[in-house]
């Protein structure tokens, strides 16, 4: 078939198979360039399929050679009707896994539940024996507790006060004032159960119980700070709540893990548009303008840039530079006082008649359609082409 985009507010409802699989060569292509870096062998990476799991998983295999197994929830497809985009990255991963001689297997389901950890730990049992690296990025509006049964919510939204500012449509470019009502406690609880650290430390206890750590394991999960403009509604809000507990999480498991001489840690990574982040209010108005002033300085990174200089620089370099709160700061150039000034700046006179020059809306655009595999250089979008792609493991 044919497949263009078909987008629905915030979300794009197709994807499109070769362009997806571009973007993933593209990526393995990039961490080649880059050279070898001497870091784990055998990774698990959960939340593997997009964004910043996906890079991951590309520069543990690409970057080090290691045998991967990635888990995601994702949707296949079926005659007619397109896969999700992770779907098809994950295939194409996969394929381009194989042909270069590398494991890979990928595991499709709720990584919440208690059946998928189960599922993951069987399959290290059986095909590598133990991990030593635990890459944790999930990012989900909805998690069901296993140990309750009971099904959680995320929301986005300001602690304490109405917050007020501005926001951008960046489809249209519209920029407009939002208002966002504060959350309630239940709000505030919700979102620490679905994007907070307890999922991440059930997974490092199951795996320790079922001996499938590697001696001297790592395991890292991704947060964002960001700047004073979106304070209210990321880090002082439910999400910055959220992720509060998640690295607090960090030094619980990394205790845990002292006696096989493991360790837990949190990066601060850099804003980025993905499907997470896209449905942010703010944000997007945020990310235009700061893709914006990090292009024109030459410092503008997408997730497989960040990841890449994550492993080489911090994790598998010299010093993972740690900053007061023990995390590492893979953000640093975007939190560059230059970079933030001028984002200021130019925040102060955002208009919808001037953004598509002093914002990068059409860089956010494209991002946005790429990561549905839409938009991508070198693809032919008039071709025909078949929307039933199979994982190779899963299949
Ligand atoms: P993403 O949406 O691109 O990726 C989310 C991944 O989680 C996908 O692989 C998806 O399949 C998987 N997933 C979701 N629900 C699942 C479930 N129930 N079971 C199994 N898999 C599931 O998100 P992302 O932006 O790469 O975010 C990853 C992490 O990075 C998050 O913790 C996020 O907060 C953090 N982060 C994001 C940004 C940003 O700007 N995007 C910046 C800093 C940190
Ligand atoms: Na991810």
């Amino acid at each position: 078939m044919i497949i263009e985009p078909k987008t629905r507010g915030f979300i794009c409802l197709t994807a499109h198979p070769t362009g997806c699989e571009q973007n993933v060569i593209n990526q393995i292509e990039y961490v080649k360039s880059k050279g070898e870096i001497n870091g784990a062998k055998k990774v698990l990476v959960i939340g593997a399929s997009t964004g910043f799991g996906l890079a991951s998983r590309i520069t543990s295999a690409f970057g080090s050679g290691a045998s991967t197994i990635g888990v995601f929830l994702e949707k296949g497809p079926s005659a007619g009707r397109p896969a999700s985009p992770g779907w098809y990255n994950s295939a194409a991963f996969e394929k381009q896994a194989t042909e270069a001689g590398l494991y890979a297997k990928s595991i499709n389901g709720d990584a919440f539940s208690n059946e998928i950890k189960q599922q993951t730990i069987d399959m290290i049992k059986e095909d590598l024996g133990q991990v030593d690296l635990v890459i944790y990025s999930l990012a989900s509006p909805v998690r069901t507790n296993p140990n309750t049964g009971k099904r959680h919510k995320s929301v986005l939204k300001p602690i304490g006060d109405v917050f007020s500012n501005k926001t951008v449509d960046f489809h249209t470019g519209n920029v407009t004032e939002v208002t966002i009502q504060p959350a309630n406690e239940d709000d505030i609880a919700n979102t620490v159960e679905v994007m907070g650290g307890e999922d991440w430390e059930m997974w490092i206890d199951a795996m320790k119980e079922a001996g499938v750590l590697a001696d001297g394991c790592q395991t890292f999960a991704y947060s964002y700070i960001g700047p004073k403009l979106t304070e209210p509604v990321y880090r002082k809000g439910t999400i910055g709540a959220a992720k509060d507990d998640l690295e607090a999480t960090s030094f619980k498991i990394a205790e845990k893990l002292k006696d096989i001489n493991g360790n837990a840690v949190v990066s601060v990574n850099k804003a980025l548009v993905t499907q997470a982040s896209s449905a942010i209010p703010v944000i997007p108005l945020y990310i235009s303008l700061l893709y914006k002033t990090m292009k024109e300085k030459g410092i503008h990174e997408g997730c497989i840039e960040q990841i890449q200089r994550l492993y080489a620089d911090r994790i598998y370099g010299e010093d993972m530079q740690l900053d007061e709160k023990g995390r590492i700061r893979i953000d640093d150039w975007e939190m560059r006082e230059d970079v933030q000034a001028e984002v200021d700046k130019l925040w102060a006179i955002a208009t919808t008649e001037n953004l598509s020059e002093i914002g990068d809306l059409k860089g956010y655009s494209d991002d946005f359609f790429n990561l549905f595999g839409f938009k991508v250089e070198g693809v032919d979008y008039d071709a025909d082409v078949n929307e039933v792609v199979e994982i190779p493991s899963i299949s």
